[in-house]
């Protein structure tokens, strides 16, 4: 237990109950759709990306806590960002969550928070489902899994 009290520190707990750009854009120009098969959470993600900028970028949909936690700090690093960084940043998050990157070599920031899940197999789709989604919505993908080619920790 003393994992879990430790991932769901109040920063997680705070995003969860309050999650930041949450809802969708109008006329977005980029958008996609994560699924965990496993549990069937779904997040939708809008954005707008404007000379190669996120100018805008929103979430909906079923996520457990962590999930909902991931996409709403998630939504908030990238805001901003131009596209190259927020993909550094997926890549980044995929190696702190699956423990093949030190979190402290990363540029995540306050999404270190998340560190903790590489111990919590069970977790680590629950935290990366929205980082694949924005993969997708920045690739022109409109569907995603958590399963499959995409699947970050296959065999589990
Ligand atoms: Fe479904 Fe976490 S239990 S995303």
């Amino acid at each position: 237990m003393s994992d879990m009290r430790a991932l769901y520190q109040e920063v997680i707990l705070d995003h969860n109950r309050k999650p930041r750009n949450w809802g969708a854009i109008a006329n977005p120009n980029r958008h996609a759709e994560g699924h965990n098969p496993l549990c069937g959470d779904h997040v939708k993600l809008t954005m707008n990306v404007e000379d190669g900028r996120i100018e805008s970028i929103a979430f909906e949909g079923v996520g457990c806590a962590i999930c909902k936690a991931s996409a709403s700090m998630m939504t908030g690093a990238v805001k901003g960002r131009n596209t190259e960084e927020a993909e550094q940043m997926v890549e980044e998050f995929r190696g702190m969550a699956t423990g093949t990157l030190d979190p402290e070599q990363s540029h995540l920031g306050r999404l270190k928070v998340f560190a903790g899940v590489k111990d919590l197999p069970s977790r680590v789709k629950c935290a990366i489902l929205p980082w694949h989604t924005l993969h997708a919505a920045l690739n022109s993908e409109q569907q995603v899994s958590t399963e499959g080619a995409s699947d970050p920790v296959p065999g589990e």
